[in-house]
Formats: C-alpha cells, sequence, structure tokens
C-alpha cells in the first residue's frame, strides 16, 4: 500500500508536461487496488479534471451502465486510469510527448495491480498499450495476450454516444470480455 502512496503522491505533483499548467485536478485512478481487470482511457475531459476522477461524464455514466451488465463496478472489482493523467485542452488527443511524459505511472499502476485483464476503450489507448497501427473498427473486441495478461480494446464511450449503431458491437465485445473474466479469474463473479 505504501508503494500506492508514494505512487499517487509522484503523480499528483508531476510536471513533466505541460498539461501540468492548464489542469484543475491530476485524474490518477479509481478502483479496488486488487481489481483482476483494469480499463484504460485516453485522457481526462471537463467533468473528470474538475472531480478528479475519471469517466465521471456522460460516457462515463454510459461505461457504469454497460458494465453493469456484465457483473462488473468500480467500487467492487475494476480499476479505471487513463494513459495520460491531465486534461488535454479542448479534450484533443494528448500527444506523443504527453502520453511518453506520462505512461510511465500507468506502467507502474499496472506493476502494482497485475491485472488478467487489460481492456482499452478506444483508439488511443489501444495504439498505446497493443499495437501503434491498432485500428479499432476492424479490431476491436480480439484478444492479444502479453506475458499471461489478455488485453482487449471497445469503442470509447464517446464514439457510442456519438454512434449508438456501434453499441450491439461493443455488448458482444463485453460477453467476450465476461467469459474471459470467468474462465481466468472465476473470483471476480463468486
Ligand atoms: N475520456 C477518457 O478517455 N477518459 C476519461 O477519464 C474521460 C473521458
Amino acid at each position: 500500500m505504501s508503494d500506492w502512496i508514494e505512487l499517487e503522491r509522484r503523480c499528483l505533483a508531476c510536471q513533466k508536461c505541460a498539461l501540468a499548467d492548464t489542469r484543475t485536478n491530476v485524474v490518477f485512478g479509481k478502483g479496488p487496488r486488487d481489481a483482476r481487470i483494469v480499463f484504460i482511457g485516453e485522457g481526462p475531459g471537463e467533468n473528470e479534471d474538475l472531480r478528479g476522477e475519471p469517466f465521471v461524464g456522460r460516457g462515463g455514466q454510459l461505461l457504469d451502465e454497460m458494465l453493469s451488465l456484465i457483473g462488473l463496478s468500480r467500487e467492487k472489482n475494476f480499476y479505471i486510469t487513463n494513459i495520460v493523467k491531465c486534461r488535454p485542452p479542448q479534450n484533443r488527443d494528448p500527444l506523443n510527448t504527453e502520453q511518453d511524459a506520462c505512461v510511465g505511472y500507468l506502467w507502474e499502476q499496472l506493476e502494482l495491480l497485475r491485472p488478467r485483464v487489460v481492456v482499452c476503450l478506444g483508439r488511443i489507448a489501444a495504439m498505446r498499450l497493443i499495437k501503434p497501427d491498432y485500428r479499432i473498427t476492424k479490431e476491436h473486441g480480439q484478444w492479444v495476450e502479453r506475458d499471461g495478461v489478455f488485453y482487449t480494446a471497445i469503442y470509447h464511450p464517446a464514439a457510442l454516444l456519438r454512434d449508438p449503431s456501434k453499441k450491439p458491437d461493443t455488448f458482444a465485445d463485453l460477453r467476450s470480455i465476461r467469459a474471459k473474466l470467468r474462465a481466468l479469474c472465476p473470483e471476480v463473479y463468486s
């Protein structure tokens, strides 16, 4: 636990990139620190910046509703965070230089969490965590295993709000995530 406290302290004081100048809050992450599954977005938006918590806007509400359908909640059994911990101005995509400066905090979080399943929310996280040329429309829901950790990506909740016709694909991906969890770590559902 002291490792978490020390990591969060360093992250909250971070000045490694220019996003530090415009943030209200660093958005470190939320959820149980023994979660078997982690969801990773790209970076905080306005609501997240104001509250200091990931995915608390309309997209986050949709995500929580969808995940509750497969028995997951951030209070009980998943951890959620972002590639960059500070809001990019005007909600633009985080720059590669900003991602490079920040992603070390995510690696440290993953080292402490040791999840079995990592779910990227959208293209930006998938390009960083799965492969640089990741194509979300083609490859969402596919699984990649690395050192016993299973990675996949689903559409970003903001994309589902913009285009609800993507929802059936996402529900299929969520069923696949539930099946993977049941196979790998049934204690999530016990
Ligand atoms: N979008 C993200 O990628 N992350 C958040 O925390 C909120 C919106």
